[in-house]
């Protein structure tokens, strides 16, 4: 081990970010969600009315990030719930495809973990940008699980059938788990933690016993 980081990946809808964010509290280190770095080169292409098919590296090379009072700013500007809407969740799907994108986000996402503990969400932490994290947490609940949580948060039109909602996810599973560059996957050291039957205290405690045996015995 030779990281201050522990990586949680996993599926759209596992939970990762309000475990994450939970757990980072609960152990005083710091939360980086790296979902939202791929939502802002989406957001700031269409801020700039710039091409995201493909993203150009020059675009890329322009792009300034900053962490502020916990805030990610892009080019001195706060993106704000713009990151959150279904139009960049959308954008941010397809430039997270294109082998420029990671590569560029790369270094920022290492930096981040520079002299201290984080606790980094994503897809592909684990197995390309810390494959030496302290702990690799693969977080998962079953389709069924993750679609009935869609529809208690709202983020389903109205009427929508559960049945709909979890062939939807079952499709962008096997998009994310099959695509060309950086599919999701576990790493084979991970612990898979399946969140279908826990609370959110319960997950968070579940991963945060991971943490504290992991760390005793690297002594760390
Ligand atoms: O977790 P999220 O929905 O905010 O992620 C936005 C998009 O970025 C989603 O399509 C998955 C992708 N992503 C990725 O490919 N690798 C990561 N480490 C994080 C997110």
């Amino acid at each position: 081990m030779s990281t201050t980081v522990v990586a949680i990946d996993g599926p759209a809808g596992a939970g990762k970010s309000s475990v994450a964010s939970a757990l980072a509290n609960m152990l005083g280190f710091t939360h980086v969600n790296t979902g939202s770095l791929y939502r802002a080169v989406a957001w700031a292409a269409r801020k700039k009315g710039v091409s995201i098919d493909p993203v150009e590296q020059s675009f890329l090379d322009s792009i300034k990030f900053e962490f502020k009072a916990g805030k990610l700013l892009v080019d001195g500007d706060d993106p704000g719930d713009a990151l959150r809407s279904s139009q960049c969740a959308a954008d941010a799907s397809f430039v997270a495809k294109q082998a420029a994108v990671r590569a560029f986000l790369l270094p920022v996402q290492r930096q981040s973990a520079e002299k201290r503990w984080i606790v980094m969400e994503g897809r592909d932490i684990g197995t390309v940008i810390f494959p030496d994290a302290a702990v690799k947490i693969f977080l998962t609940a079953s389709a069924f699980e993750r679609a009935r949580r869609r529809m208690i948060q709202g983020e389903v039109p109205a009427g929508a059938a559960i049945e709909d909602v979890q062939k939807e996810i079952e499709a962008r599973d096997l998009q994310d788990s099959t695509r060309a560059v950086s599919p999701l996957k576990a790493a084979a050291d991970a612990v898979t933690v399946d969140s279908s039957g826990l609370t959110l205290e319960e997950t968070v405690e579940t991963i945060a016993a991971i943490v504290r045996k992991k760390r005793a015995e690297a002594g760390v």
